[in-house]
């Protein structure tokens, strides 16, 4: 290896490595199934590989950061420190590494800087090795802190850089901020391209160009192979000196996965980039998991397993891509992804050609979804306005004015920040530990984490009220269950009733479509329908008899026009009037904070509840001043689309 890129002393293939080698990142324990099933890969169904995964001499095996702390809390009812710690005792040889969101940690907000220090601290003491630290936007300023900390704790500091397309993102750009993450400390520097962008030429030209100019850090590739073009740009990085290259064992692999472990390592056998691991290994390595894949395909869509070089026109992620699938899957409108996708570019060129990584491509991706929902710029999340603030950091092209007043008001040049956003934070740790502790939650320090990092999901877990989605035990689900629904419902979005299943599909779509009308006789609850009016849609529901008020319009403002929508064209008048009285969920989220209490006299466009939803905060505002007469809804609770949420007399 070159580099000085160390390799666990016990490790059986460290004496047969050479100078040249390649060394592998296997990413089935984090990305690989992050990418392609959702995060949903439970503990118990890891735990049997992983002795075996010990013994094959990864440069490291990624395993932690990211979704897989928020799914095992959200979904799973999984300790994610739990994890850590099983898969470090049972993988004693092997260099763990996690995705570090720099200042985000493991999250979509910045935190403040003495939640980072503790996170890093109980993340290395816990097991972690190699932390792959990266901004969404490139900004040194948010990598600074959680860098200083991992190079404190003594663990190797791998410094990314998050790769995208843009006017502004070129080599140049690329080299110049590789040559400063060596500048400020990294033991090696990761190119994540996130997306599966990245060209042969372009894996060329930043490798080796950061190298022919100095460059002393181990290079490490982390591609997807949504484009089609990875295994390409894996030969050409090696070309280029690349030093270690991040795979998945194969039967998670390819897609919006990334390359498969077992075909890069026979690609390179026995040349001058060998990565000398036991193809036998490997291979045994791959049964597990191909018997896995068959319990959890309910979740794997077959889409996600194709190359789609669109990929590069449109430069969204398919992670980014299924999560959108799903948010508007969730709100009705699954026929949408055209014009969401069509509106992401229009967004992303407004803010400043963010990369689409996590959190900006939340910030971009939902607020697309809105603004072809609701039509341009008429709801904006909280989240949107803070990254125009510069809450997340700078981004790599300016904000226009224009844009700016849209979005922060005419005062905004008051409103912007210039300081490094973490500065305005106070710190949180020993408030959030005395909480837990007052609460009666507090077992460990680890749990403070939890719960500062994930108030609302943590503390239901930490309480004991997290429920699991499913258990390995019943895998895989039956067709009937919700998460079966959800994830296969998207192939076959005009039938509702068609799941995967082992029986014959032809007799499946029959009785699906025989026991359809009857459940529509009795409906349970509120039924939603799309209704066209002039060139508008609308979403029209129907409440069951003695349920509700009969038919009404659910939102106070249609959809967007189906065509492009255009900036300046305001949001038609709807279709009916709205009872005063009720404010109803305009999409279906989690209620995060009530801001008012029964009593309360409100002004018009007062906030009243922030609802999460897509995973972002959304204020819900009074249509009117009155006062607070009845809250119909809990912190905590999730409501639907058109449910009354509190009603303004
Ligand atoms: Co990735």
């Amino acid at each position: 290896m070159t580099g000085g890129f160390p390799a666990p002393s016990n490790q059986s293939f460290s004496d047969g490595v050479t100078m040249g080698n390649i060394g592998i990142t296997e990413l089935i324990l984090r990305d690989a199934h992050q990418s392609v099933f959702a995060t949903r890969m439970r503990t118990e169904d890891m735990e049997p590989i992983l002795s075996k995964m010990d013994k094959v001499g990864f440069w490291a095996v990624e395993m932690w950061g990211g979704a897989t702390f928020d799914v095992p809390l959200r979904y799973l009812n999984q300790n994610p420190w739990d994890r850590l710690r099983l898969i470090r005792k049972l993988m004693p040889n092997t260099k763990l590494m996690m995705l570090l969101r720099a200042q985000n940690i493991v999250a979509y907000r910045n935190f403040p800087d003495d939640l980072v220090r503790k996170f890093v601290h109980y993340a290395h003491k816990n097991g972690i090795d190699v932390f792959r630290v990266f901004d969404a936007l490139n900004d040194l300023r948010n990598m600074e802190v959680p860098m200083k900390a991992v190079k404190e704790e003594g663990a190797h500091l791998q410094a990314s850089v998050s790769y995208t397309i843009s006017p502004v993102h070129t080599t140049e750009y690329y080299i110049k901020f590789m040559q400063d993450l060596e500048n400020m400390g990294a033991d090696s520097i990761c190119i994540k391209d996130m997306a599966g962008m990245i060209s042969p030429k372009r894996a060329y030209d930043v490798i080796k160009g950061y190298k022919e100019r100095g460059g002393k850090c181990p290079v490490e590739l982390h591609s997807h192979s949504t484009s089609g073009m990875t295994g390409l740009a894996y030969q050409r990085a090696a070309e280029a000196g690349v030093d270690v290259l991040d795979t998945d064992i194969s039967p998670v692999a390819e897609g919006t996965g990334h390359p498969a472990t077992e075909s890069v390592v026979y690609a390179f056998k026995g040349t001058e980039w060998d990565t000398k691991l036991d193809m036998e290994l490997l291979l045994e390595i791959r049964d597990h998991f191909k018997t896995l894949v068959k319990k959890y395909r309910h979740l794997i869509r077959m889409e996600a397993l194709r190359p789609d070089p669109s990929i590069v026109l449109h430069q969204i992620p398919g992670g980014m891509i299924s999560n959108l699938v799903s948010q508007l899957e969730q709100q009705r409108a699954a026929d949408r992804l055209d014009d969401v996708l069509h509106e992401i570019q229009k967004v992303r060129e407004e803010m400043g050609y963010p990369p689409l990584v996590t959190p900006t491509s939340q910030v971009v991706g939902v607020q697309a979804v809105m603004n072809v929902l609701f039509g341009r710029y008429k709801k904006i999340p909280k989240e949107t306005v803070d990254y125009v603030k510069g809450m997340y950091g700078r981004s790599p092209a300016p904000i226009s004015d224009e844009i700016k007043e849209m979005i922060l008001g005419p005062d905004w040049k008051e409103q912007i920040i210039t300081c490094r956003p973490a500065d305005l934070l106070e710190p949180e740790w020993e408030l959030r530990e005395r909480e837990l502790k007052e609460m009666g939650l507090y077992r460990e320090p680890e749990d403070v984490l939890i719960y500062a990092i994930y108030p609302q999901i943590g503390l239901k877990f930490l309480k004991g009220e997290a429920k699991a989605e499913f258990e390995s035990d019943e895998l895989p689900l039956p067709i009937d269950h919700p998460a079966t629904r959800a994830f296969v419902k998207s192939f076959f979005p005009e039938h509702d009733d068609i799941y995967l299943s082992e029986k014959d599909p032809a007799l499946m779509v029959k009785e699906a479509l025989d026991s359809a009308p009857v459940k529509k006789a009795k409906p349970e609850g509120p039924e939603t329908f799309k209704v066209r009016v002039g060139e508008n849609d609308y979403d029209v529901t129907v409440f069951p008899q003695g349920t509700g008020p009969g038919m009404e319009v659910a939102r106070s403002v249609p959809n967007a026009p189906r065509a492009d929508p255009k900036p300046s064209a305001p949001p038609p008048k709807p279709a009916g009037p709205v009872k005063g009285e009720k404010v109803r969920s305009p999409m279906l989220g989690t209620i995060f904070k009530i801001l008012v209490k029964e009593g309360d006299r409100v002004k018009k466009d007062q906030p009243l509840i922030i609802l999460e939803a897509m995973k972002m905060e959304n204020e819900i505002i009074s249509p009117r001043d009155g006062i607070v007469a009845k809250i119909n809804v809990t912190v905590g609770q999730e409501v639907g689309s058109s449910d009354a949420l509190l009603v303004i007399s």
